[in-house]
């Protein structure tokens, strides 16, 4: 070892003692005569003076370092002059002065600022990603992201989990999204693909009889991106034996209040459970942020009996209530807000002490507006905003209304978690394009039971054991009982479209082990990087990733995806079509 101790440590409490120290110049100031140099490392930040009088030639060395100039120093740690001392710092009562120097490297000037309150854009961050997570707020980021994996690893290892790793390389399935593909040069034409996820494998392990299974697993998905999608992500991925959604969602439970007790020390509520049907129904979405209230209404049924025609004529008709009033501006803001998010627009009242007030309001009788304020339990002082459309669209609008209101209005306090269980997700949902009914999440989910005999009738009714777990309105989670009986996974393929054939060739080999006896299972894939993202009070997972993808799915700082030699194409047996233009 060089150093004694690290640039985050030294107290009063070590003042007379002889230190070695090493870490990178955050600044240099000249005082005098005196040159301080606050010095870094992953720890913080310990002052150290150059004295000409103590040390005339370490003090004319030190005279020429530069930002990021990476020291090794030996000194004595000393009291610093009242007036010096930095009560916001752990190693600010003290300082070392240095007897020896070694300039173990020089630095060029930095391209970005390592400091965390000059941040520079994004796409300058992820080009010298090494220099951006210097900052400290990077190195704490990275540093919960360990904490949360690690805390999770011994809650699973305390469980009886096995943690098992799949391979890489897999079989292109589809399971949703485009796979990312990998030529074999040992078999000329074939390819491989990146696991989406180890679905699959997990699946074949619980055959295998491992019981109990998980892995901090790196999954591949050639997707568009936003803000909490990577083309890599990490989920802690599971499967469990014989077990009942139940015990899947009481052990992710224990799971998540074990991360928040140990990692931020904060007691997590019991999470609600809603159906599918509900959480749309009072959230127009499967992902709810339940911090808030502003719950949708239905006023459906109402609005029929009106003489507005753009109600009477609508499949579905909702409101949301702000719970205070809005101004005439405010109100043409969101209606511009609605219409800009697909809505042919959005009606509103305003709620007096003398009943309802707008102009539409001519085409609601006296009865009829008593049953709206019944309905909606509006009180004086607030609006009711209706939409009224087709019911995804009229969720889909209302859901962003909600956020938005949310944000303008301020609603939740920083550093509130609130979980929920979204379950009885359909089995299938019908695809306009495509013209067919398609699994809402993937094709291996079991439907419940009272389902089993007849799905194929009733499609649109069939309700899968299936769920996700939101937080904030982020989905972090998603799983399921999968399918054990090799007849009704056919019977599955055979529904959506897949012929008998195309199923033998994409999944046979499942097909084949199910045949052998497969354990009731299921599990879940928890989505890593949302978690940590969330943890951290933060929206977009590229914060907690050392070296994320940008929007374009591109790394600025290796220049991937990129050419490949000709050379590797030929050993490939691959040819590009694609004409790029000259760079
Ligand atoms: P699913 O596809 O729903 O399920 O993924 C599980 C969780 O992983 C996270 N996630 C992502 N995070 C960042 N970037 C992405 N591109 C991304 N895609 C997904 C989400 C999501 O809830 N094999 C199944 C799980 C199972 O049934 O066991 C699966 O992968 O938080
Ligand atoms: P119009 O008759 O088009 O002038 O609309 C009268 C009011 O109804 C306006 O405030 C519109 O914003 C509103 N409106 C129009 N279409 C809808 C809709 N689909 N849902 C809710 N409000 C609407």
């Amino acid at each position: 070892m060089r150093r004694t101790n690290t640039c985050g440590e030294l107290t009063k409490k070590n003042v007379g003692k002889k230190v070695v120290l090493d870490g990178w110049t955050q600044s240099r100031r000249d005082h005098g005569g005196l040159i301080f140099i606050d010095l870094r490392d992953r720890h913080g930040l310990t002052q150290i003076v150059f004295d000409p009088s103590h040390n005339k030639e370490t003090h004319k060395m030190a005279e020429h370092i530069g930002r990021e100039f990476v020291l090794e120093i030996n000194g004595k740690i000393r009291d610093r002059k009242t007036g010096m001392i930095n009560p916001n710092m752990k190693t600010g009562e003290i300082e070392v002065l240095v007897d020896e120097l070694s300039i173990l490297n020089k630095s060029e000037t930095p391209p970005i600022e390592i400091d965390d309150n000059k941040e520079a854009n994004e796409e300058t961050r992820l080009k010298y990603r090494y220099l951006d997570l210097r900052r400290p707020a990077m190195q704490k980021r990275i540093a919960l992201r360990h904490k949360i994996v690690t805390t999770a690893r011994d809650y699973f290892n305390k469980h009886d989990f096995i943690e098992i790793t799949t391979p890489m390389l897999v079989k292109s399935t589809p399971e949703g999204a485009r796979d990312y593909v990998v030529p074999s040069r040992v078999n000329p034409g074939d390819f491989y693909a990146l696991p989406q996820s180890p679905q699959l494998y997990k699946q074949l392990l619980m055959i295998a009889g491992f019981d109990r299974y998980y892995q901090t697993a790196i999954c591949l998905r050639d997707e568009d991106l936003r803000a909490d999608r990577q083309p890599e992500h990490m989920q802690f991925d599971f499967e469990m034996s014989f077990v009942t959604g139940d015990d899947i969602r009481e052990f992710v439970e224990g799971l998540y209040k074990h991360l928040f007790k140990e990692v931020l020390n904060i007691k997590l509520d019991k999470f609600p459970v809603l159906s599918y049907k509900e959480s749309m129904e009072r959230f127009g979405t499967d992902k709810p942020d339940i911090r808030f209230g502003l719950e949708l209404t239905d006023i459906t049924d109402i609005a029929k009996k009106s003489d507005f025609s753009v109600f009477k004529s609508a499949e579905t008709v909702k409101c949301i209530n702000p719970e205070k009033d809005l101004s005439r501006k405010e109100l043409d803001n969101y209606i511009d807000f609605c219409q800009k998010n697909g809505a042919k627009g959005m009606a509103w009242m305003r709620v007096s002490a003398k009943g309802l007030e707008s102009s539409v309001v001519k085409y609601f009788s006296d009865n009829i507006q008593k049953e709206l304020l019944k309905k909606t339990n509006a009180k004086p002082g607030s609006i009711l905003m209706f939409i009224a459309d087709k019911k995804k669209k009229a969720f889909e609008v209302l859901n962003l209304l909600r956020i938005k209101l949310k944000d303008d209005l301020n609603l939740v306090k920083e550093n509130d978690f609130k979980f929920c269980w979204v379950n009885d997700f359909p089995l299938f949902a019908w695809s306009e394009t495509g013209e067919r009914w398609e699994p809402e999440h993937h094709m291996f989910t079991n439907p419940k039971k009272e389902f089993v005999k007849d799905f194929e009738k009733r499609p649109g009714e069939v309700i899968g054991d299936l769920w996700d777990l939101v937080l904030n309105g982020t989905e972090v989670g998603s799983g399921s009982i999968r399918i054990s009986s090799p007849e009704l996974q056919e019977r599955i393929m055979r529904f959506i479209g897949m012929s008998k054939e195309e199923a033998n060739k994409k999944f046979g080999f499942l097909l084949e082990a199910y045949k052998y006896g497969g354990p009731v299972h299921g599990g879940m894939g928890l989505g890593l990087d949302r978690t940590v993202a969330l943890m951290a009070g933060l929206n977009d997972i590229r914060e907690i990733i050392a070296f994320p993808k940008n929007k374009s799915a591109q790394c600025p700082m290796d220049g991937s995806p990129s050419d490949v030699d000709e050379i590797q194409l030929k050993e490939l047996h691959i040819k590009s079509t694609f004409l790029k233009k000259k760079k």
